[in-house]
Formats: C-alpha cells, structure tokens, sequence
C-alpha cells in the first residue's frame, strides 16, 4: 500500500504533465498558475487512496483523481471572485493577478478540462463515475449559492450552515472516495460506506478552514485570515454565535455585521472578541470532532481488512490538526 505522501507525489508528477502549453495563452497561463502554485491534492489522493484499499495499481485510477483535482481547483478560481478573496496559497488569486473576465474563462476551461480527463476513464465504468460525478458538481453550485444567499441573512442556523458546507465542501471529498472504490471494483455498500466516510471527513475539513479561516497564522494557511468575517460568511463561529449569544451580545454583533463604515482590521478584531467570550471556537472544535468520530465509524464498517485502513486514519487525524 502506499502512504498518503506517496499518493500526492504521484497525483504531482501527473498533473505537471498535463498539456497546458496551448494558445491563447492568456487563457491557458492561469490555469498552470493556480495548478503550480501548490495546494495540498487532497481530493485526487483520496481518489487514490480508496482504489488502493481495493487494488495496488493505484496509476489505473488516476484520471479521474486528476479531474477532480482540476475540478476542485476550478471552483477555486470562481469562489475567489465571489468571496473578493485576493490571497490564496499566499500567491495572488488568479482573478486579482489577471482580472475577473479571465477568472471566469480559464474556470470554466478548467471545468471543460476535468470532463476530457473524467472521459478518460474505461468505458465500464464511466456511466456510473459520471453520474456521481454530475450530481456532485451541481450539488457544489447548489452549496455555493446558499453560502452566498446566506451573506445577507442574519437568522440562518447551524443545521443549515452544515447543509451548506455538506453541499459546497463535502460532497465533493465524499465522491473522490467513491470514484476510487467504483474504478476498483468494490462492493455498491463499500462504496457507499466510503462515501459517508468522506461526507464526514468533509464537515470536519470544512469546520476547520472555518476555524483558520479566523484563527489561523497567514503564512501557513494562505488566505487571508478574517475573510470571512469581513465578507459576513455565515460560518460555524458565526451561525453559533448566534445561537449561543445573550440579547446585548446579539445586537452587537448584528450591528457589526451591518456596519459599512467600520474598517475591516476593527471589525475582524470586534467579531473576534465576541466569538472568544461566547467559545465558539471550543464548541466547533467538539463538533469537528464528532464528524471526524462519525467519519472513523464509516470508514471501519467496510469489508476491507482493518489493517488497511491506517492510511486513511492517518490521513484524517492529520487533518484535524492541520494550519494549511
Ligand atoms: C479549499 O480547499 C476550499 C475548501 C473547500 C475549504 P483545500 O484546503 O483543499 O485547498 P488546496 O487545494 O489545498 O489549496
Ligand atoms: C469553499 O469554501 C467551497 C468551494 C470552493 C466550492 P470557502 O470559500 O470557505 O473556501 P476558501 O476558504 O476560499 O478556500
Ligand atoms: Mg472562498
Ligand atoms: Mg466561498
Ligand atoms: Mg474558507
């Protein structure tokens, strides 16, 4: 079996490979930007991972670990311009570098890219990858539109925050899984199981870029800390917030949130304050937790020798603690 390192080393060395030397350049140079420029290829290693629990041949299913990859960093560049992000992986998001316009095509190219990799696939299997396939992507659309619907409301809930991220996050990680196990073969219930192992690993994924998203150290994650707060996400710290916060607590933080004249350092720092008097940062790390329980649960109920599963464990520990 290989380790997850050894998997991302492989997903690297294919997605260099890729022909992205074509005109016109200006559509094409920021596609290789954002694929240079780093990124932790979680998506494609998982796609890896799984079809290795199955199979050693772990190259047969690496198509589509690299549409998904190509996918995933597609919707990057369209999430950077609608969440007016500038910073991603410490380099300029590709919409600030080349404007918004080229944003958008080279996304879209990306997306079209993806389907030609996922089309490399062999033909037994690809009516069902596509169709997990399909239903994911638009199901990342769906999460996406919520997550901005939910900008402008201040009433929404933690269920529905975590329908949300379920949708914009964790879809997409619980079907890389399932790609992984159908190009192996595996039984419809362990791919389902996986799946649901994914599905949790997402939420707690997404918990946590909520948490360094307001906690974290720039260098490290990438993005600049305090978006979210700036851009009135309504994230996990937010949503409970909510939930949590006395009358007088409430009110100040829908005045900050509807303040257009405070400066964005102050409103970060005053947003910061009350999350750190109400604890939601304690109370999101015990619901990641709880994802990541669930998560463990799922992956250890399939028919693959348990002795198997240690990369995956490995794998998800680490990204309970990870700052990037
Ligand atoms: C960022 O995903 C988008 C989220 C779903 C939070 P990653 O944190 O996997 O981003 P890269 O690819 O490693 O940069
Ligand atoms: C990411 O959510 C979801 C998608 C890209 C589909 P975020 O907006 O929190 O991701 P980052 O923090 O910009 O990476
Ligand atoms: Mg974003
Ligand atoms: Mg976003
Ligand atoms: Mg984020």
């Amino acid at each position: 079996m290989y380790t997850f390192k050894k998997l991302q080393q492989i997903v690297d060395k294919h997605l260099n490979n890729l022909e992205l030397n074509n005109e016109p350049s200006e559509l094409y140079e920021p596609i290789k930007y954002i694929l240079e420029i780093g990124g932790k290829r979680i998506r494609p290693s998982l796609v890896l991972a799984a079809y290795n629990l199955f199979n050693d041949e772990v190259e047969n299913a690496i198509q589509p670990a690299l549409a998904l990859e190509v996918f995933h960093n597609f919707t990057l560049l369209h999430d950077d311009i609608m969440d007016k992000a500038d910073l991603r992986r410490n380099q300029q998001t590709v919409h600030k570098k080349w404007g918004e316009n080229v944003a958008i095509l080279s996304g879209d190219a990306m997306s079209i890219k993806a389907y030609e990799l996922l089309g490399n696939i062999p033909e037994e299997f690809l009516p069902e990858v596509l169709k997990a396939f399909n239903i994911t992507a638009l199901q990342v659309c769906e999460g996406q539109q919520l997550d901005m619907n939910f900008e402008g409301r201040m009433d929404v809930s933690v269920n529905e925050y975590i329908e949300m991220i379920r949708l914009k996050t964790s879809v997409l990680i619980a079907v890389c899984l399932k790609i992984g196990a159908i190009m192996a073969n595996a039984t419809k219930t362990d791919a389902q199981k996986l799946y649901d192992f994914g599905l949790n690993l997402g939420l707690a994924f997404q918990l946590q870029d909520d948490y360094l998203d307001a906690y974290g150290d720039v260098h490290v994650f990438g993005k600049k800390i305090g978006g979210d707060i700036v851009a009135n996400k309504k994230t996990f710290l937010l949503t409970k917030a909510f939930e949590t916060a006395d009358e007088k607590t409430t009110n100040e933080l829908k005045n900050l949130i509807s303040d257009t004249d405070i400066g964005e350092e102050q409103k970060i720092k005053d947003v910061l304050a009350i999350y750190n008097q109400l604890n939601v940062d304690k109370l999101l790390k015990e619901c990641m937790e709880s994802y990541y329980d669930k998560a463990i649960q799922a992956l250890e109920s399939t028919s693959v020798e348990h002795d198997k599963n240690y990369i995956l464990k490995e794998f998800a520990g680490k990204l309970m603690n990870r700052e990037s």
